[in-house]
């Protein structure tokens, strides 16, 4: 086995105290790497390699590694010396980030609650929608991934996540995604308070909607006074072009959830933007001013970080490149994989794609395809990351809720170069698996090594 390059101290303090299991999977994966400088779309590593990133730290690093219009707010704001968590006191720049963020996200959206991570926000989207609605029924997409803290937890259906946590939320219901009956026949119920739902479900596997889905989600959930809440954590901040992935739909939802690359990587953040008739049904006296809050909500530090954040994406124009440099990835990905059997597609809108996979027909490549599926189902998808990290300097993983399908999501300040490098690493990786048996064997290897 390859040995990792992290520091054998740094290592062991981390099994001994962190994840082992962590530590043993990177190094199965001959990913354990120690990352010595991050900058726009490249990874720097203590032994000299230099890793490009099509994963953006699964959608965090939209501006790019350590921004540093980003670091320089955030220096300045530590060297003030202000009122960074006071909590008794009007947080210094929240409403000058609530302002922009609502305005942004158009619609009905004028007021914001603040968190510090996706799933957070997922949790208080989910108490919004019983407080404002008096319902206690959540509907959620099949493949969904809104976050692993029990509520959030509640609205995904993998018992993979699932199991040994429950119980978890009562009332709650799953329905296919982009599935307009199954919709209507579960709101007309009227029992539930919100529809949470992806834009474009990223973890299932870049699952694009068609055009007409959230119009009709939209009407349907007003006729039955449900919610439509939509969870822009992975889509939002200009990562497929707009603001919202969901304005391409043109929906007027009732909350959003951003996180992830609102602060450019930096500072953990999130928020919950939402009608100001939903703010009034649960802030709706002064007794319930703070009836829900958390100490880190509205830090100076990733309030002025996400405001730094969204003026670099907005001055480099990074919401046209997604769109732009997508386009243009797709299209190269697309003419790169074509004819190849296990190569079902790309899809994905701005630069959120993936390249789905798909079993063989050809008996020579349909063998040891399966057997390595019954190992496990993610085996084919992870040697193809192994080797592209490996062999090619590229960083990207498979979905979390589909193992066949790979991710493609760089920074937005991606290089048409980068591009260029990432699709033929790809090419050769896919070219690799259909006509080497090396391929195969490696993953015998890989296998052998998981079990032991
Ligand atoms: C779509 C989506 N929603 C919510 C979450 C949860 O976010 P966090 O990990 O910040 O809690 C994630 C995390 O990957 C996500 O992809």
């Amino acid at each position: 086995m390859v040995t990792s390059t992290v520091d054998s101290a740094v290592g062991a303090l981390y099994s001994e105290h962190v994840n082992p299991l962590w530590v043993r999977l990177l190094d199965l994966l001959e990913m354990n790497v120690r990352y010595e400088r991050c900058l726009g779309s490249e990874l720097f590593t203590a032994d000299g390699r230099r890793i490009l990133d099509f994963l953006s730290g699964y959608g965090v690093h939209n501006v790019g590694h350590n921004h540093p219009a980003v670091i320089a707010a955030i220096r300045e704001e530590l060297e003030s010396c202000g009122p960074a968590m006071i909590q008794t006191h009007v947080a210094e720049r929240a409403g000058e980030l609530g302002e922009k963020l609502c305005q942004r996200a158009g619609g009905r959206l004028t007021k914001v609650f603040f968190a510090s991570s996706g799933s957070e926000g997922v949790e208080a989207a989910i108490k919004f929608s019983r407080a404002h609605t008096g319902r206690a029924g959540l509907l959620y997409a099949n493949g969904a991934f809104h976050g692993l803290t029990c509520g959030a937890l509640s609205l995904m259906g993998e018992s993979f996540w699932r199991e040994g946590f429950g119980p978890l939320l009562p009332e709650t219901e799953a329905i296919p995604f982009d599935d307009v009956e199954a919709l209507e026949k579960n709101l007309a119920s009227r029992r539930f308070a919100a529809f949470i739902v992806e834009p474009i479900q990223s973890e299932a596997g870049i699952r694009v909607p068609t055009a007409e889905y959230f119009r009709a989600a939209q009407s349907l959930c007003r006729r039955y006074g449900t919610l439509l809440v939509l969870d822009e954590v992975q889509t939002g901040m200009y990562r497929t072009g707009p603001f919202l992935a969901a304005q391409q739909f043109g929906v007027d939802p009732d909350l959003v959830v951003l996180a992830k690359a609102m602060s450019g990587g930096l500072v953990p953040v999130g928020a919950v933007l939402m009608t100001e008739a939903i703010y009034d049904s649960v802030y709706s006296s002064l007794r319930r001013a703070i009836i829900h809050t958390s100490t880190f909500s509205e830090n100076s530090l990733a309030m002025r970080a996400a405001l730094a954040t969204l003026e670099v994406l907005e001055s480099e124009k990074l919401g046209r490149r997604a769109s732009e440099a997508g386009g243009w990835l797709r299209g190269k990905l697309t003419e790169a994989l074509r004819g190849y059997e296990m190569v079902k597609g790309v899809r994905g809108q701005g630069l959120l794609l993936g390249v789905e996979f798909t079993s063989p027909k050809t008996l020579r490549l349909r063998i040891p395809f399966e057997a390595f599926l019954r190992i496990h189902p993610a085996m084919f998808g992870q040697i193809v990351v192994m080797r592209l990290f490996r062999d090619r300097g590229i960083l990207t993983q498979i979905c979390g809720n589909n193992f066949m399908v790979l991710k493609v999501a760089p920074p937005l300040v991606v290089s048409d170069a980068q591009i260029d490098e990432f699709v033929s690493a790809v090419a050769d990786v896919v070219e690799l698996a259909h006509s080497s048996s090396a391929f195969w064997s490696e993953a015998l290897g890989l296998a052998r090594r998981a079990i032991i």
